[in-house]
């Protein structure tokens, strides 16, 4: 593959999205890529998850939180020339509000909206179902496409134990909305045999957790299923973004084994999913500098010296047979050193995305 190939995915695409197994640096290379973007002239958004007060510091903002922010020129300029129309914007999700805004849009009448949000069985599911930050994060994402405001949208994963849930989580979670238990105590409120029984099952039920509960549960699947129906509207409108000519996928993995086969797997999803691969980033690769120290430097050092010196070379040669593993069967492969130091500076996001965009191999 040509060199500079992330370069022209910053040019050429309208979303980016960052994603990988947990810590390996998905919010940190989301926003290197959009400083980036915006000094190459694009007007762009990092869509950040990432609640790290970290984030909006580096990028010189008092606070980051549901509202997109203008990074300020002066910022941007600290990492280089901002090329014509290049702006810097960033918003970080907060998934409840991201998930009440969704209520909002689907439900039947402002009346309904009322009822679903002053639920207790709602104030738990919006913030804990499984897959419901990852659903977030899509319908934000499809809205600000649909808007047109911005060339780049540049969208940070959730920290999931595994990458692949952020493709799997918001089908998941539609289905479960959609589940067995929804219909069941929708019929439970009817009058025939079947709904006696449910009726039953329901007072028995609330002997042991409280009738104020069985209730509650009761008003909220059935306020909830005019709701779900745009819920899963907006999950299929994604995927078609997701799956669409203008989105790339930048998978990141740090050296370990288990993230780089993480990344693999996404990659073989993608592959069998026909959505589009954009780039490998192998983010926090150790290099020999200082170099290792010779044979015989080795021999006359002190013993703990020496043990520092091997697993410093253990390190050094597992990221090297990283990066050549990774090469080796894939094309798009970018390497970023690790640093000395967290990345919490724009100047260090800054030389963290040049790294990036000079290290194709
Ligand atoms: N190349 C690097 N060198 C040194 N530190 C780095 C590098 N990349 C990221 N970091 C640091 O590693 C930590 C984790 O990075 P980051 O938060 O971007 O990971 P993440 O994948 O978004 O994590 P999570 O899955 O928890 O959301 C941060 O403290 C960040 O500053
Ligand atoms: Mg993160």
């Amino acid at each position: 593959m040509a060199n500079n190939e992330l370069r022209s995915l910053l040019r050429e695409k309208s979303v980016l999205i960052c994603a990988g197994a947990g810590g390996v640096g998905k919010t940190t290379t989301a926003a290197a890529l959009a400083i980036q973007a915006a000094l190459l002239g694009k007007r762009v958004l990092v869509l950040t998850i990432d609640p790290a007060k970290r984030l909006a510091t580096s990028l010189g903002l008092p606070e980051l939180g549901h509202k997109v922010m203008e990074i300020d020129e002066d910022v941007l300029a600290k990492v280089g020339t901002v090329q014509a129309g290049g702006k810097l914007f960033a918003m970080m999700l907060d998934q409840k509000l991201a998930f009440d805004e969704v209520i909002e849009e689907c439900a039947t009448s402002p009346e309904a909206v009322k009822r679903v949000f002053a639920n207790p069985i709602y104030q738990q599911i919006s913030t804990s179902l499984a897959g419901s930050q990852e659903y977030a994060a899509m319908t934000k994402l499809q809205q600000f496409h649909s808007e047109g405001n911005y060339d780049l949208l540049v969208v940070d994963t959730p920290p999931t134990a595994h990458a692949l849930d952020f493709l799997d989580a918001p089908k998941r979670m539609t289905q479960a909305l959609n589940s067995t238990a929804l219909k069941w105590f929708k019929k439970s409120s009817g009058n025939g045999a079947v709904e006696r029984t449910g009726k039953f099952i329901l007072k028995r039920l609330s002997k042991f957790v409280g009738s104020q509960f069985v209730d509650d549960i009761g008003v909220f699947f059935s306020e909830f299923e005019d709701v779900t129906e745009g819920f899963k509207k907006k999950a299929d409108e994604t995927f078609s973004l997701l799956r669409g000519e203008s989105t790339s996928f930048i998978l990141v993995a740090s050296p370990a084994v288990e993230a780089l086969q993480e990344a693999v797997f996404f990659y073989e999803r993608l592959q069998s999913t026909s959505m589009p691969f954009g780039h490998f980033i192998i983010n926090r690769v150790h290099r020999p500098s200082p170099p290792l120290p010779s044979a015989d430097a080795m021999r006359d050092a002190p013993p703990q010296l020496v043990a520092v010196a091997k697993n410093w070379q253990k390190i050094v040669t597992r990221d090297a047979n990283a990066v050549t593993m990774l090469s080796k069967h894939h094309a798009c492969v970018a390497i970023c050193p690790a640093s000395a130091k967290d990345v919490h500076s724009i100047e260090s996001l800054g030389e963290l995305g040049q790294t990036l965009l000079a290290s194709d191999v």
